[in-house]
């Protein structure tokens, strides 16, 4: 039987390195972070934001992950991505999540805390298991290429997340894991680098938080940003435009190298691929290999 999230993140904290976290929309991206998880014998975790899992079905997302789980019997959980409201967090947690988001980073800080503890009660109250993290700070909210920072976003220094702020969240709703605004972005600039994350922050963040810390926005944060990030303290690090950017690329290619193939199988192997080498690149990155 592998090992519960909780206890995976826990030993990665204690290995000072960071599990990936990859979003999906279909069965081509789950094998595609699956077989490169395993390629590589690390632990993952498969992410589906709001759209992400109605297109799939949220418990199929489940049995998906799950029925990999059981059949290779390897670490591999699902966790349920940006959550708006309770409603959806109530659906998540019905449908068997290992993990789950509530994302009130753009509501009052006090709506926020109210409907973060509010969903911590509930999640433990139906699976005492599951893991219920929150964000604190507004980082925009797509995976997309952008032209410019999103409207909102916080990353500027005066308004990202400090660390008794972070403690007082904390405290306030019992979450398990918090994503604070540390200078990352959701979504990739298409003409200019991502900026930079405030290490020392998330280093502060993490001492005085006393929980594990999760990084969004993954995609276009560069390599030393990533492995000082996690030497800070960051335990899990989400990627999700650099993925949907590879897949669309590499499906693109094999469409126009095979414009006479029908077979899905076939024709799709391009994104699959494309997939898979970002997967790999970020878990040796985050793995320190
Ligand atoms: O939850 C998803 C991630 O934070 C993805 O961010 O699209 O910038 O990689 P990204
Ligand atoms: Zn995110």
């Amino acid at each position: 039987m592998p090992k519960s999230l909780g206890k995976i993140i826990k030993e990665a904290e204690e290995k000072k390195v960071a599990i990936g976290h990859f979003n999906v929309s279909d069965t081509e991206g789950l094998w595609a972070i699956f077989n490169s998880a395993k390629g590589l014998n690390l632990p993952v975790i498969i992410g589906v934001s709001e759209g992400e899992r109605d297109f799939i079905g949220p418990k199929q997302a489940v049995a998906l992950v799950r029925s990999l789980r059981e059949e290779y019997d390897y670490p591999i959980y699902i966790n349920a991505d940006h959550t708006y409201s309770f409603e959806r967090i109530k659906e998540a947690v019905q449908a068997g999540f290992d993990a789950v988001i509530f994302d009130g980073a753009k509501l009052s800080l006090e709506e926020n805390i109210r409907l973060a503890k509010k969903s911590v009660d509930y999640a433990k109250s139906v699976n005492p298991e599951i893991l219920v993290e929150a964000e604190l700070g507004y980082i925009g909210t797509s995976s997309k290429l952008l032209d410019e920072i999103p409207e909102g976003a916080e990353i500027e220094a005066r308004n990202l997340v400090r660390p008794e702020q972070a403690l007082d969240f904390v405290q306030k709703t019992g979450v398990d894991l918090l994503a604070p605004a540390v200078g990352n972005l959701h979504g990739m600039l298409k003409h200019a680098s991502n900026p930079n994350l405030d290490i020392l922050r998330i280093k502060k963040i993490r001492e005085e938080a006393g929980i594990p810390l999760v990084l969004h926005g993954g995609s276009g944060i560069s390599d030393e940003d990533f492995q000082n990030a996690v030497r800070a303290g960051i335990s899990i690090i989400h990627v999700n435009t650099a993925l949907r950017k590879a897949y669309r690329e590499g499906l693109e290619k094999s469409l126009a190298e095979k414009p006479e193939e029908l077979a899905p199988y076939r024709f799709m192997e391009g994104g699959v691929e494309g997939m898979k080498r970002v997967v790999e690149k970020h878990l040796k990155l985050f793995n320190f290999m």
